[in-house]
Order: C-alpha cells, then structure tokens, then sequence
C-alpha cells in the first residue's frame, strides 16, 4: 500500500517535470524530445528507488516535498540508465516496462538524448533550493548521486556487465568480480536512494552508516533477484524480454552459486539487511519488508 502510494506521488511529480510548458530558465522543450521522455518515465516502473528515499527520510522524521523531488531525481536517472541499457549497441532490448522501448516508439538518436536530457534534469532537480533550503545538503545530494551513478558507479559497472558477456574478449568472472559488477550496475544507486533520505534527514554518522550498510544489502539482493528472474520469469510477467543472460553467456551469481544457492545468497542479503537496522524500532519495519519484497517480488 505504502508503495502504491509513493508511485502515485512520483508519478504526479514526474508529470509536472515533463509538462509541455518551458519551465524557467529554458529556451524551449521541443516536443519530440518531450515525448519520448515522457515515453521513457510515466506510468511504469515499481518506483523502488524513490521509495526507498522517502522512507528513509520518514523514518528520520523528514516528510514532504524535499524527499519527494529527491526520490523523483533518482527515479530520472534510473530511467536514463535503463534507456541506454536497453541500445541496440547495449543490451538490444525492445521491451521495458511492458512497452516497446524509447529506441523502438521513436529512434536511436532520440533514445540517446532521452537518457541525457534525463541524466541532467535529475541534478537540476537536486540542486533546485526547492529540494532542501540547506545548500550544503543539497550538494551533499549532487555529490552522492554523481558518485552512484558515474564512473565507480552505475557506469563503471554497465561497461564491466558488458565485459562480462565476452564482448571484449575472454575474461573470467568468478565471485568477486560479479559481486564488484553488480554492486556498481545496481547496487550503487540504490544505495544512494536509501543513504538520500539519511542525508535530508540530517542524520548522525552512525545512523547514516547503518541505513546504507542496509542500502547495499537490498541493493545486492535486488540483482540477484533480478538475475534469477530473467532465468524463471516470464516477459510478460516482467514487462520486458527474460532468458538473456543465459542466451549472452553472462556471467551472473545464478550460473556461479546455480538457483538454490542465489536464493540462499538473498536470504543471506536480507539478514544483512535486517542487522543493519537492528538498532531502529518498528518505525523501521517498512524498510524491513521492502527488501523482503525485493527478494520474494515476481516482477
Ligand atoms: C531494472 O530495475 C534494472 C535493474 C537495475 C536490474 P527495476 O526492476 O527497478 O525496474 P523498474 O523501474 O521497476 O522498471
Ligand atoms: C541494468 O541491468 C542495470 C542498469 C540499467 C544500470 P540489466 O541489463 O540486467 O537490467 P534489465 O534486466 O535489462 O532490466
Ligand atoms: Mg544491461
Ligand atoms: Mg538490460
Ligand atoms: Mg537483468
């Protein structure tokens, strides 16, 4: 329930963001452009990543509009990463979210600037004062989402991920590279998503340590629930096509641990999890059940 509301919530924000209307500061938003974005980020997706803002900054007694624009920046710049993932010169997809792609619904080059018009609307998101008064919490919130999603982040891990498929020739990936891979492709937003409300919350070292120990945890378990659900999955049920790791040869924890041992692996990760949160009380029981959805999830 909780999270069918955020999405409602984000949702609405989303489409103020990508209203027809130039907002300040811009010539104009040319309409192709407009579209395919709005293709790109309205009406699907779990909305994980900014609930998991929004609840973290909730659980430190932060509500309202600072949290939701944060979530929502997170929410840009997972759309991005997917839209460039699913490229022909990436993954090829031609389904996401139950819908053709934004390369397939328009075309490459727009599909292109789609995920850069994103990437950019997301930090100007975060450094609106509208977002938190405190500008050293809002450059707390550029940086940390810089950090996740670039280099040693989401990127970095995209380029390992493909290098994982032999693309750029034989390499082997054993444990500590896949795990390396994936807390980078994945992990690494997520996080951050969890650590966003830690930082808006203006928490103490500690604290902020223990949700993001918790954040890389869900972060991790969500890969591997998601590796397993390309192998069991169907593309309907999942909104997008399922069985190419396998087909790409990827190198994923289900092919090194085989199906019983990833489901041990995320049982393993939410007890991570559970610890990190051991010394919050049952204000804390929403972000213990959303990394239990992140591993029992069917989509
Ligand atoms: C898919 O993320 C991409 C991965 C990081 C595996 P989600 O499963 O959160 O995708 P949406 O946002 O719900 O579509
Ligand atoms: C995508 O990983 C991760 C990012 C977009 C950063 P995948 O390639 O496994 O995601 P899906 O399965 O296409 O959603
Ligand atoms: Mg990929
Ligand atoms: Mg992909
Ligand atoms: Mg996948």
């Amino acid at each position: 329930m909780r999270l069918t509301e955020v999405a409602t919530a984000i949702e609405a924000f989303l489409e103020t963001l990508l209203a027809d209307a130039r907002r300040s500061g811009e010539i104009a938003r040319p309409p192709r452009l407009m579209a395919a974005m709005r293709h790109a980020t309205l009406g699907g997706g779990k909305r994980l990543r900014p609930f998991l803002t929004i609840e973290a900054a909730r659980l430190l007694g932060v509500a309202g509009e600072g949290a939701l624009r944060t979530g929502a920046a997170v929410e840009l710049l997972h759309g991005y990463s997917l839209v460039h993932d699913d490229l022909p010169s990436m993954d090829d997809d031609d389904l996401r979210r139950g819908r053709p792609t934004v390369h397939k619904a328009f075309d490459e080059a727009t599909a292109i600037l789609v995920g850069d018009a994103l990437q950019t609307l997301a930090f100007e998101v975060l450094a609106d004062s509208a977002t938190d008064p405190d500008g050293a919490i809002r450059s707390d919130l550029v940086l940390g989402l810089a950090r996740a999603s670039g280099l040693g982040g989401m990127v970095g891990g995209q380029l390992l991920d493909l290098t994982a498929e032999g693309r750029y020739g034989a390499v082997s990936f054993g444990d500590t590279e896949i795990r390396q891979l994936q807390m980078m492709k994945t992990g690494a937003i997520l996080a951050f998503s969890v650590e966003a409300g830690a930082i808006l919350g203006r928490a103490d070292a500690e604290t902020r340590q223990r949700l993001v120990t918790y954040g890389w945890a869900l972060g991790a378990a969500f890969q591997v629930a998601d590796d397993i659900l390309d192998r069991e999955a169907s593309s309907e049920a999942m909104g997008k096509r399922t069985g190419k790791d396998l087909e790409k040869g990827k190198a994923t924890l289900v092919d090194l641990l085989g199906m019983d041992g990833a489901r041990r692996e995320c049982a393993r990760l939410v007890a991570t999890a559970d610890e990190a949160l051991g010394s919050f009380g049952p204000e804390a029981d929403i972000l213990r059940e959303t990394v239990r959805f992140v591993v029992e999830r069917q989509a």
